[in-house]
């Protein structure tokens, strides 16, 4: 399927989009998550009926979004993934025998590579569409897609791994995973990357409790970890390079509370001024240099190694508002303590997943987005 033949299925996708959305707590996924092939089947019928309404109703969402912004084809990219995945799983036949249940499998798993770009996509797509209509503003929109986008991916990469139980996992959620690590094997490519794009970078220091373990969703932490790291790192070498002093270090305290763990990253990058400090959890809003190579959509110029390294760093405005997503999905949080003049301290709180933690059941929030905004409460 494609945005071309959408007249013709629009109806469809309508009618599915009004089916009824399951919900499914995390804990409730925990304990369906085992290898046999009767726990597989039922977690893949589960998804073939569910995995197209939650499809539907994003493609819906995109559908009644400024013709400018579809038609910008970063974002079309990902418009065409969803129309491709839910004409996918709904062509896919009724899962009865172990070999449906495989051939499903492997599907899901195709149809998750193609999603994997999405994120870059939709923040380059965005990134083109301001710089061309300053006044449009997704922030609404944005916050319901990678919502959905986190619960939909959880769904598919858990059933994907159930069938291979890795020692220490249940399914996608890692069980004592330890932070200090992720942070250690993070910092040298970054470190390297921002040396790559300013000529020098910060070091980094370890504080507080290097043991601090978690159960989480190790792709959830590194992804915030990376963000809140780079943007540390940048502030810092952009107030003190060409200096005569030395680069102060970026500071990383693991901390076990009673009911979160607490990752405090702290720079001495200047801080944020005051009346930028809300701004700067907006989706796009940044103050990297724009890159003069960004071209109107149609004639998309790939820039140099050089600009790519420094959009890795930073420039699309959306390091913050994901991570305070990713962080309070699972009911943590993400605060910034700016100090003007001197430096940021960010604070990022991680609940445990563990069964029987209130954590694990808060809703499957791709199911209930609907209802909310069926119901008013979310601006459409
Ligand atoms: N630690 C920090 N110190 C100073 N400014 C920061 C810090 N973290 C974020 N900011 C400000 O917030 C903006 C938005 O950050 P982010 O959402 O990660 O997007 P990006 O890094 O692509 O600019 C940054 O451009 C920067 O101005
Ligand atoms: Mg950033």
């Amino acid at each position: 399927m494609s945005v071309a033949s959408l007249p013709r299925s629009f109806q469809r996708i309508r009618d599915v989009a009004r089916q009824e959305c399951k919900n499914l707590t995390l804990a409730e996924l925990m304990r369906g998550t085992r290898p046999d092939v009767d726990s597989r089947i039922k977690a893949g019928r589960w998804l073939h009926q569910q995995l197209p309404i939650r499809f539907a109703r994003r493609i819906e969402d995109f559908l009644q979004l400024n013709h400018l912004v579809v038609c910008n084809p970063h974002i079309g990219n990902v418009l065409d993934a969803y129309l491709e995945t839910f004409d996918a799983i709904t062509a896919h036949r009724e899962i009865v025998t172990p070999y449906d249940e495989s051939q499903f499998c492997e599907l899901i798993r195709k149809q998750n590579t193609l999603h994997g770009p999405g994120t870059q996509l939709i923040a380059e797509g965005y990134k083109e569409v301001q710089q061309m209509y300053s006044d449009i503003q997704l922030d609404d929109f944005l916050n319901t897609f990678f919502t959905s986008r986190i619960a939909t991916r959880i769904l598919m990469d858990n059933y994907v791994e159930m069938r291979e139980p890795k020692p220490g996992f249940v399914g996608v959620v890692r069980q004592g995973m330890r932070p200090s690590e992720l942070v250690r094997n993070l910092a040298d490519p970054l470190v390297v990357l921002t040396t790559s794009v300013y000529g020098d970078a910060p070091s980094l220091e370890y504080r507080g409790n290097g043991d601090t373990r978690l159960d989480y969703i190790p792709r959830h932490v590194g992804y915030m970890l990376r963000e809140l790291l780079k943007n540390a790192l940048r502030a810092t070498v952009e107030r003190h390079k060409g200096k005569s002093s030395q680069i102060p270090p970026v500071v990383v305290e693991l901390q076990q509370g009673d009911v979160h763990v607490i990752i405090k990253i702290s720079d001495c990058g200047g801080g944020v001024p005051k009346h930028i400090q809300e701004k700067a959890w907006k989706y796009g809003w940044t103050t990297a240099a724009g890159d003069e190579d960004l071209t109107p959509w149609g004639e998309w110029s790939s820039g140099s190694a050089a600009q790519k390294r420094a959009k890795d760093l930073a420039g699309y405005g959306f390091g913050l508002p994901l991570t305070r997503l990713h962080a309070q999905y699972f009911g943590g949080d993400v605060f910034m303590q700016a100090l003007p003049g001197h430096g940021t301290d960010m604070y990022l709180l991680l609940t445990h997943l563990k069964e029987g933690t209130s954590s694990t059941e808060i809703d499957d929030l791709s199911a209930t987005l609907y209802s909310r905004e069926q119901a008013g409460q979310l601006p459409r």
